[in-house]
């Protein structure tokens, strides 16, 4: 997909506050420093409309990416971030599961893991929690770049095993560097967006 037009509608951190078109939505999680806000930019094609950080903890609050008119990506805080206070966890924690649980136009969550480590305990606690509640889940492995071609097999396989991948959820390998894994994501996210 060629995408022309895109523009943030919201930060929001309540449910009064989220998008009420009813367009389909597609959440981005994963831990803080993965790669979210980079993956929304080289998917739509711009370089920093959603904001990014070599610091971890740059996006806060859900982000509603809207695309073409049509749809929208929700960039939404990362988890695994040491230096956020429990209370400050707690309210996260709150946020993203009530967006996550209750959102009926939420077509699948696109869930960010770092190609180049084995996946955190948050990481399988996330995909646990999408499985558990039956969340169309797409997982992308991010950083592609900085892993030489002959080990990627070996990368995914541990991901894959680590996560227990179920059958149905796509794996894709992505960078937001060379744009690697781009059309296989969209071709992904064009089928689920019905
Ligand atoms: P939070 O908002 O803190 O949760 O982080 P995020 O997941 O949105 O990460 P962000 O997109 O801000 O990227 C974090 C850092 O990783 C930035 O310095 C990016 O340039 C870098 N980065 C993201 N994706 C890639 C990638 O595919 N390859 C490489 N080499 N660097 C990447
Ligand atoms: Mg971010």
């Amino acid at each position: 997909m060629k995408v022309n037009n895109a523009e943030i509608t919201i930060s929001a951190v309540k449910p009064e506050q989220y998008p009420d078109e009813g367009f389909p939505e597609f959440a981005l999680a994963g831990r803080s420093n993965v790669g979210k806000s980079s993956f929304i930019n080289k998917m739509i094609g711009r370089k920093s409309l959603a904001r990014t950080s070599s610091k971890p903890g740059k996006t806060q609050t859900l982000n509603f990416y809207k695309i073409e008119d049509s749809f929208y990506f929700v960039d939404v805080p990362g988890y695994g971030y040491a230096k956020v206070s429990k209370s400050e966890r707690e309210a996260w924690g709150k946020m993203i599961e009530r967006y996550l649980t209750g959102r009926e136009q939420l077509k699948s969550v696109i869930q960010l893991i770092d190609l180049r480590h084995p996946p955190s305990e948050d990481d399988i606690i996330m995909y646990d929690f999408l499985k558990h509640y039956n969340l169309p889940t797409i997982i992308v492995a991010t950083k592609a770049d900085k892993i030489p071609k002959s080990r990627l097999p070996k990368h995914r396989k541990i991901i894959k095993e680590a996560l227990g991948l179920e059958e149905g959820d796509p794996f894709v390998l992505f960078s937001s560097e060379t744009g690697q894994g781009k059309e296989e994501a969209w071709a992904i996210l064009e089928k689920r967006m019905k």
